[in-house]
């Protein structure tokens, strides 16, 4: 991979940046329990409701879709599309221990998810335009394509420069701005969160809900944030030294021990469009 060091200098997404290991399957739990219970209000409008097909795009470790899938239930159906074999392999397991027959699993990318056309109820996209700069516009395009009329596209997306911490650890005070950094030499938009209406707007969807979350999240012992899953890519592009990466490490050992845990306060923006 060529890889570039200089702050404005876009990186090629040759390939996605966070690991998959068991602590972070553990954080995408967690996000899904956050996400179905501040979120219920606009699945609901969005139509993610008993008897739905919903195709969850980039699912990663599947975490949500097997939320979403209890929503359906057996007359509904989850398409997981994940372009990744760590992450599919993730979803798999996931899939498995979670007992439902009505979640699917399909190789695929965010511009060519093999999803036919016009024949899902919600298309929905969580934290993955993050990753995709430039290529924001094409992919919503191609999930407006996806479902039928009267259908929606549902994304989900942050602000990585809005992250907030209390109780944190000052070794850990420049986690948030070196990752919104590394991003955004990636060429990806940190803040995307905040134009995920006009993104679907300009895919001919009309609006449904556009609204901010606060996620409010206390960290159990072993948990750590994406940057920790991204330091080898954040190595490889020098965005983070060795002793960063060792000063982060020991910073969050310690935090594990603490006894009052660590919360971190999360932007989060939710919006969906209607194909007319
Ligand atoms: C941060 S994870 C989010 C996973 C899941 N959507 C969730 O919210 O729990 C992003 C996932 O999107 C996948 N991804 C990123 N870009 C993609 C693309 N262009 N096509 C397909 N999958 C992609 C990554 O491999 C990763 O598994």
């Amino acid at each position: 991979m060529d890889v570039r060091r200089f702050a404005g200098d876009a990186v090629p997404m040759a390939e996605y940046t966070l690991a998959v290991s068991e602590a972070e399957i553990a954080r995408y739990r967690m996000m899904a329990r956050h996400a179905i219970a501040g979120e219920s209000q606009q699945l609901a409008l969005a139509g993610v409701a008993d008897g739905a097909v919903v195709a969850d795009v980039g699912c990663g470790p599947a975490a949500m879709s097997v939320e979403i899938a209890r929503i359906v239930g057996p007359s509904g159906r989850v398409i997981g599309v994940e372009r990744e074999e760590e992450a599919l392999r993730a979803a798999r397991q996931v899939v498995a221990e979670s007992g439902l027959e009505n979640v699917e699993l399909r190789h695929g990318t965010a511009t060519a998810t093999g999803v036919e056309p016009g024949s899902v109820d919600v298309a929905m996209m969580r934290h993955v335009l993050a990753h995709n700069g430039g290529d924001e516009q094409r992919i919503v395009d191609h999930l407006a394509t996806l479902v039928r009329r009267g259908g929606t596209v549902y994304l989900v997306d942050t602000d990585l420069t809005g992250m907030r911490a209390l109780d944190s650890n000052p070794e850990l005070a420049d986690l948030g701005p070196r990752y919104a950094e590394f991003h955004a030499v990636r060429g990806n938009d940190p803040q995307v969160g905040l134009r995920l209406a006009a993104l679907l707007g300009a895919a001919g969807l009309g609006p449904v809900a556009f609204v901010g979350l606060y996620n409010i999240v206390t960290m159990p012992p072993g948990m750590r944030p994406p940057l920790w899953a991204a330091r080898d890519a954040m190595l490889a592009q020098g965005a983070a030294t060795e002793s960063d990466v060792a000063r982060w490490g020991a910073a969050f050992e310690r935090l594990d021990a603490a006894v009052v845990r660590p919360t971190f306060f999360a932007p989060l923006f939710v919006a969906a469009g209607r194909l007319p």
